[in-house]
């Protein structure tokens, strides 16, 4: 597709390699020339391109231009919130002092990234309502195992040992059972009722004496704010259990609802998606987790400290009393850490509180224009997303998977797909704040003019995508034997 001029600037390297050329020039060496040890070393069956230093550039740009990204396109990716990364976090990050600073060198010499670190502690204690943070795991699913980790802990600490049992609902994010069974638990099912909601009547048949706690995303992986969250968990504190938040949808919520509040114990926040800090592909991402007094002394280690010197305070950093370890190398993902702090301080209380409002409109918009369309399972205000089934589409030939690959002809990258697991033919979109009306209109009408091909030209769906480089991939054969040496024709 990307063709540059007269040459496709995306044909391989190897195959546009002339013998001779060189894309780089070394200086010359400032000291004598020394014999190799062993010559027999140097393999000179080595094939490499010689190509020129633009064929190279011109090469990776192109290639990076083959995929969609939030830079070049709508990104509705449901539970990803995959918002606009504003520039300015990059630059900060990129200022010297931070991005030179090493994690080994003294705490003296590392005072303002330290206070950085602080302050960011303060940021997201102010915005959970709980007042211990701790910042160096390194993922939504590591800040969920230490959550866990810490809830056993406490358990432990006070001579429980028998609360074994982590209820989570039907609707959950798969890492939330994974991290619970990790950290040692028996992970229980609750169902969820008619509305999206928790079921009371279940939850209150399953608490008992080995209950150890409930995993809870807010709102839920269906979009949708569970209204009976205070029940949920006065219920589970009163049986003797702690509340786990899920805070991955935290968009839906900033600056309006504070979890600890609602009678959270223990939240993570996914500073990869609410704080606008890149992801993707595993990393690089931050998963802070934010506690009650209650697990203060369990956080991982390290907590940055603030102690006041003579003069100016002084940043250190400190194991708590009971902590549950190292879950890191060092302080946590820093250049993330910096991105997210930068963005808290750019947008301010009024700004993340617009944030989650734009987030929540932009999805009810769609849903309203939509749901005539596309059936949606959960007829009721919906908060950062929303999730349609493409059952009305499945039954005149086209399926979920097929709509969405359609979608990448129309030039949007696709929902999230089959999930949660139960709305059948999932179709889960999340718009989030950075889109304008006229992209949310275009998406619209692209979802409708999808439906109507569905019934004139079913085929034209299932074919699709019919623009990209490549089509219908191998996903699980790619992942999992990858080939990726070049090897000469025939
Ligand atoms: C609701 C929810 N919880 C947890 C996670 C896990 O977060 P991470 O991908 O950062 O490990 C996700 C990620 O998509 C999520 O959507």
């Amino acid at each position: 597709m990307t063709g540059g001029g007269n040459r496709d600037t995306t044909k391989l390297l190897m195959e546009r390699s002339v013998p001779g050329r060189v894309g780089a020039v070394l200086p010359q060496p400032d000291v004598p020339a020394q014999p190799l040890p062993d010559p027999s070393l140097l393999r000179t069956e080595l094939d490499l391109p010689e190509v020129s230093e633009p064929e190279v550039v011109q090469y990776f740009t192109a290639l990076s231009q083959r995929n969609f990204s939030i830079d070049t396109h709508f990104y509705p990716l449901g539970s990803c919130t995959m918002k606009y990364n504003p520039k300015i976090n990059d630059e900060v990050s990129f200022l010297p002092g931070l991005a030179g600073i090493h994690p080994l060198q003294p705490l003296e010499s590392a005072q303002g990234a330290l206070e950085l670190l602080y302050r960011l502690q303060g940021f997201l204690a102010e915005i959970t309502g709980l007042p211990g943070v701790g910042l160096s795991t390194l993922a939504g699913a590591h800040g969920e195992l230490a959550g866990m980790l810490m809830m056993r802990a406490y358990h432990l600490a006070r001579g429980d040992t028998n609360r074994r049992q982590v209820l989570i609902p039907d609707s959950a994010h798969g890492t939330n059972p994974a991290s619970a069974a990790m950290a040692g638990f028996d992970v229980v099912t609750v169902v969820s009722d008619d509305q999206g909601n928790v079921d009371l009547k279940a939850l209150h048949e399953l608490v008992g004496p080995n209950l150890a706690g409930v995993m809870i995303t807010l709102p839920s992986t269906l979009g949708l704010f569970d209204t009976g969250i205070v029940e949920v968990c006065q219920t589970v504190h009163q049986a003797g259990g702690l509340v786990y938040g899920d805070g991955a949808n935290m968009n839906a919520l900033l600056g309006r609802v504070k979890l600890g509040a609602l009678g959270f114990d223990v939240v993570h926040l996914n500073l990869h998606k609410t704080f606008s800090t890149p992801h993707g592909g595993g990393g690089p991402g931050a998963g802070p987790v934010c506690v009650a007094d209650s697990l203060i002394p369990h956080l991982p280690a390290p907590v940055v400290t603030q102690s006041s010197g003579d003069g100016a305070p002084v940043y250190g950093l400190a194991a708590p009393a009971r902590t549950i370890g190292k879950l890191s190398g060092f302080h946590g993902n820093f250049g993330v850490l910096v991105r997210a702090f930068t963005y808290i301080l750019t947008l301010g209380g009024e700004g993340l509180r617009a944030i989650s409002g734009n987030a929540v409109l932009n999805a009810n918009y769609l849903m309203e224009a939509l749901k005539d369309t596309y059936y949606l399972p959960y007829d009721r205000r919906c908060m950062h997303e929303v999730v349609f089934s493409a059952d009305w589409q499945k039954a005149r030939g086209a399926s979920g998977l097929e709509i969405v690959k359609r979608l990448l002809d129309y030039g949007f990258h696709a929902p999230t797909l089959y999930f949660p697991l139960i709305v059948h033919e999932a179709l889960m979109i999340e718009p989030t704040e950075s889109e304008t009306w006229e992209t949310l209109d275009a998406f619209i009408q692209a979802l409708r003019d999808i439906d109507r091909e569905v019934t004139e030209d079913p085929e034209l769906v299932r074919g699709a995508p019919h623009t990209t480089p490549v089509s219908r991939l191998d996903e699980a054969t790619a992942a999992r034997q990858p080939d990726l040496r070049w090897r000469a024709a025939g």
